[in-house]
This record gives structure tokens, C-alpha cells and sequence, in this order.
């Protein structure tokens, strides 16, 4: 059912690779990272996110990497944004997209946010309206659609309320997030036969975190039964949230991308470049390369 249209990829690694970093990487490699990033044909980075500075201190200077990375026409360059204030950084910044962000579990919203979810999504009204009018594509993350690390499963029910909010409340697309990395494909599957009643699969992305080692199994079932395209990932895996104990980093997008690949779909990218550009940071972040037989 995957079908050959061409996988949407949101490389995701400057902004979620490198926020659960204890070190704080430098300013300088963030830049090279994304640079590098920028000339391997995907087609959009969240390149960082101007969210409280003493909630993530690794991404503090996201104003100064938007500045002074070169940008490749084709490419955008997307930030994360919890409010007017964030907005306000963003378009300082010229952050071509932003994405706000809400869950579908009240615990996490707390921890993430310090907001409910109804809160989260009044905070947004502004902050979409205003993006909009300045013509800035706005993306909608709804994490711990399956699994949160305060309430544990998580209904479906959830996923399609917020997810209809957020879309109501004018974003382009959804990102439903197995932000701690627990499910697995029946739980995808649960997933997707409640949203895909009333979201449009070309509206949908999934981002898979891989604690359990599951994101390629996940991804596969979305894509392989589903007819899903949109995928978030980040180079070498890295990343997770701090506000979601446990949370792994993303699935590697050069693994997606060899796994969607190999079962026969179009990606618009090959696996080495996210490859390679991560493992510079892996050096840097002083652990051991991953190897590969590119
Ligand atoms: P709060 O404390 O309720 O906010 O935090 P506040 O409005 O009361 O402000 C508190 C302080 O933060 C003030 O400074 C504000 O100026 C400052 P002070 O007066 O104390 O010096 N502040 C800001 N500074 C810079 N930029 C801003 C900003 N806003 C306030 N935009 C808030 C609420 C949302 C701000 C905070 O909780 C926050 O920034 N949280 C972000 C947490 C985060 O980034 N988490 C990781 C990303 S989400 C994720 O990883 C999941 C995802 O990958 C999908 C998935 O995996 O599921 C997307
Ligand atoms: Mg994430």
C-alpha cells in the first residue's frame, strides 16, 4: 500500500537530536551539522527552537544558528515555538516554518509546557494567526500519542481530538510523536485506524523515537499498510526529550531511509549523507562511531 509517493522527511536532529544532549554542543557545529544536512536532498530541518532558554539551555542560541547558516534553496528551515514570545525569536531569526507543540496526555503537557493541553492550544491562537499572516507554513506535534511516561497508554481518542484542534486551529500538517519510543506495530495500528477517520494521510507525519528498537517496524507498518509518507527523523538517532524520562533519540534517519528504501519506497535523500553528519557529532560528543558498510 506504500505505493510510490515520494516520503516527505523532516530531518529533525539539530533541533531534537541535539536538545537531550547533556553536552551543550557548539554553536559552530550546529551550524556545520545543518550545512551538511542542507545538501543532502531532504526538504526540510527543524534546524532549532525558541522555547525558554532555562527549559533547554543546548538550543539557547538557535537566533544565532539561523543566522548564520546557509540556507539551500529548496530546503526549509523549520523551529520549534511554544509562544508569542518564541514566535516573536522566530521571526527574528527568519525561521521559515514554525511548530507548536501540545500531547495528547495532560501529565506530559504539564512537565513539557507547564500547561494543559486546553491551555497549550488558547496559547497557540495567536501564534498561528500570526505566523500565518506573515505567510509561515505551521506544523501541529502531538506527543505521546501512544505511550506517556507519567499516565502510560494513551487512547486514540486522545491523538484525534487534539490532533482535529490544532488542525482547526489553521496548522498545515500534524506530527504524531511515540515521544518515549514504546510502541509498537499494533499500536500503530490502533493509531492510525482512528486518526486516518479524520485526518488526511497527506496531513499526517510520524515521528518515532526507538528505545524499544521499534521505529523501523513502526514506520514500515505506517507506510507499508497505511499509505502514510510523512516521516520525522534524525541523523545517527540522535535525540529525545527532557521532559519525557526515558525517551531515546529518534529513529536514524539513515535507517529509515535504507528501510523504506529496501521495501521498495521513493525517498527523496540516500541514507550516507545523514549518516556522516551525524557521526562528526558523535565524535564530538566524545562516543564511540557507529559503523556502517556505506
Ligand atoms: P513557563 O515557565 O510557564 O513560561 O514556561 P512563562 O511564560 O511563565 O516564562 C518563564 C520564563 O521563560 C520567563 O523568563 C520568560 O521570559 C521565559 P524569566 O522572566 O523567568 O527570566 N520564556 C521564554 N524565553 C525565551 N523564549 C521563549 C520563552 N517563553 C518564556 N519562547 C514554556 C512555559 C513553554 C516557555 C516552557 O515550558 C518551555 O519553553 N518549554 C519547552 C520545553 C521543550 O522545548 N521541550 C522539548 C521540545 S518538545 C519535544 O521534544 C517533543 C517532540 O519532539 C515530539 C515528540 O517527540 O513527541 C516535538
Ligand atoms: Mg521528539
Amino acid at each position: 500500500m506504500g505505493g510510490r509517493s515520494l516520503i516527505r522527511l523532516v530531518e529533525v536532529g539539530p533541533r531534537d537530536g541535539l536538545q537531550n544532549e547533556k553536552q551543550f554542543v557548539p554553536t559552530a557545529a550546529k551550524i556545520a551539522f545543518i550545512n551538511e544536512l542542507s545538501a543532502s536532498g531532504v526538504r526540510e530541518i527543524e534546524a532549532g527552537a525558541f522555547v525558554s532558554q532555562k527549559a533547554v539551555p543546548q538550543l539557547s542560541d538557535s537566533g544565532e544558528v539561523f543566522k548564520k547558516i546557509r540556507r539551500r534553496k529548496g530546503v526549509t528551515y523549520a523551529a520549534l515555538v511554544p509562544n508569542e514570545q518564541g514566535l516573536d525569536r522566530a521571526f527574528a531569526a527568519r525561521a521559515e516554518k514554525i511548530a507548536v507543540f501540545t500531547a495528547a496526555s495532560e501529565s506530559f503537557n504539564r512537565n513539557n509546557i507547564n500547561a494543559t493541553i486546553a491551555e497549550s492550544l488558547e496559547r497557540f491562537k495567536p501564534v498561528i494567526r500570526r505566523a500565518k499572516s506573515e505567510k509561515l507554513p505551521v506544523r501541529g506535534y502531538v506527543s505521546t500519542a501512544l505511550y506517556c511516561p507519567y499516565e502510560g497508554p494513551v487512547s486514540p481518542k486522545k491523538v484525534v481530538a487534539v490532533a482535529a484542534s490544532l488542525l482547526d486551529l489553521g496548522v498545515d500538517e500534524v506530527s504524531i510523536g511515540d515521544t518515549i519510543g514504546k510502541a509498537a506495530p499494533r499500536d500503530v495500528r490502533r493509531l492510525l485506524d482512528a486518526v486516518l477517520r479524520t485526518v488526511p494521510a497527506q496531513k499526517i507525519f510520524l515521528h518515532f523515537h526507538d528505545t524499544f528498537g521499534m521505529a523501523i517496524a513502526n514506520a514500515l507498518t505506517a507506510w507499508g499498510e497505511y499509505g502514510i509518507t510523512g516521516f520525522d527523523a534524525s541523523a545517527g538517532g540522535l535525540g529525545g526529550c527532557p521532559y519525557a524520562p526515558g525517551a531515546s533519540g529518534n529513529v536514524a534517519t539513515e535507517n529509515l531511509l535504507y528501510a523504506l528504501k529496501a521495501s521498495g519506497a521513493r525517498a527523496p535523500a540516500g541514507p550516507e549523507p545523514f549518516y556522516r553528519a551525524a557521526q562528526k557529532v558523535i565524535a564530538l560528543l566524545g562516543r564511540a562511531p557507529v559503523p556502517k558498510p556505506f
